[in-house]
């Protein structure tokens, strides 16, 4: 006799409306800064979105497949070190794909909590989960992870918080912002305390570092270029963006990969009512994405209330996704 499946789960989305970005204050403040800078979460539009999958799949580009592979070699270890019944709780959820390795591996996990700012991606992903893990309770919540997160939803449940946040997503963030985001991440955990597992890019040699940021393709190129376009489209600029070259060097003592989009000729843009020169050599800083040690990185994790459980890496520790636990 056919058994019926378990239905799938998706709890009410829970929505705590993030207030909705402010591109054109950013641009404006971020260009007549000293350097002048844009703000890297602006890559993401819809074709930015997609370049950046181009980008996961790039040879140049290790960060991803070998992450997926550090979670798929060595799921039975992560999941003996997380234990059963875990509520996953992942911060910038996305398309929620290295998830499904890691809900695969882990033994009765007791629900999965998506966090993102685009209902759209998060109904989708949450559906989609739920369906390939009948009878697992999903909760999306609508959310900017850089906010304090207040989940009240959860609070009936009483299993131990795991937060999943991979992709070396935490390189994007300078210092300062790094430890609040660590320490709310600790603070979310709850008074019990929790767990976190957390991908990030190590540090290795400059030349492979700098490739790839740099693919012989072009599509880190584009991806950056895209910037420029989004901003034409979305604020009225014309920016010709071929008059930009795309630049991404390894800084050895910040230790991280600096993009910037670098003027080839002096040139005026404007934005809206706004008019801005840029002299030929002149640099637009895009985005930094920090390297780590293992050692480094936990230091830092320490002052924001983690202590290291596991570190699990590839075999040329080109990555590492670290299990921390809330001191
Ligand atoms: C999303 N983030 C972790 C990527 C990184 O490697 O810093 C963004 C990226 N920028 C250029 N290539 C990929």
């Amino acid at each position: 006799m056919n058994r019926p499946s378990p239905a799938a789960r998706v709890m009410p989305l829970h929505d705590l409306h993030p207030a909705p970005d402010d591109l054109s204050a950013e641009v404006l403040s971020g260009l007549r800064a000293e350097p002048r800078t844009l703000p890297c979460k602006y890559f993401y539009d819809a074709e930015g979105s997609k370049l950046f999958d181009r980008i996961c799949e790039l040879e140049e580009y290790y960060p991803t497949r070998t992450e997926i592979g550090i979670l798929s070699d060595q799921a039975t270890a992560i999941a003996d070190s997380v234990g059963g019944e875990a509520l996953v709780i992942e911060l910038g959820s996305g398309s929620s794909t290295k998830t499904h390795r890691l809900l695969e591996a882990l033994t009765k996990p007791a629900g999965y909590v998506p966090v993102d700012i685009s209902r759209a991606h998060l109904t989708e992903a949450a559906a989609r989960i739920a369906r390939s893990f009948p009878g697992l309770p999903v909760w999306p919540v609508c959310a900017d992870f850089n906010q304090e997160l207040d989940l009240p939803a959860l609070e009936s449940s009483g299993a131990r918080r795991l937060i999943f946040f991979p992709g070396s997503t935490i390189g994007n963030f300078d210092r300062p912002a790094r430890a609040a985001l660590l320490r709310r991440s600790a603070n979310l955990c709850g008074a019990k305390g929790g767990r976190m597992l957390i991908g990030i890019d190590l540090i290795k040699d400059v030349d492979r570092l700098e490739r790839a940021y740099d693919d012989r393709d072009g599509v880190t190129a584009a991806f950056n270029r895209n910037l420029l376009r989004r901003i034409n489209r979305e604020l009225g600029a014309d920016f010709v963006p071929e008059r930009f070259a795309h630049e991404a060097t390894f800084d050895p003592v910040e230790a991280r990969i600096e993009m910037h989009l670098v003027s080839e000729v002096d040139q005026s843009v404007a934005i809206g009512d706004q008019r801005f020169r840029f002299e030929r050599g002149e640099r637009i800083c895009t985005e930094h994405s920090y390297k780590f040690t293992i050692g480094g990185f936990v230091e830092g994790a320490a002052e924001a209330g983690w202590a290291l459980e596991h570190a699990f890496t590839d075999a040329e520790e080109l990555f590492a996704l670290l299990l921390l636990q809330t001191t």
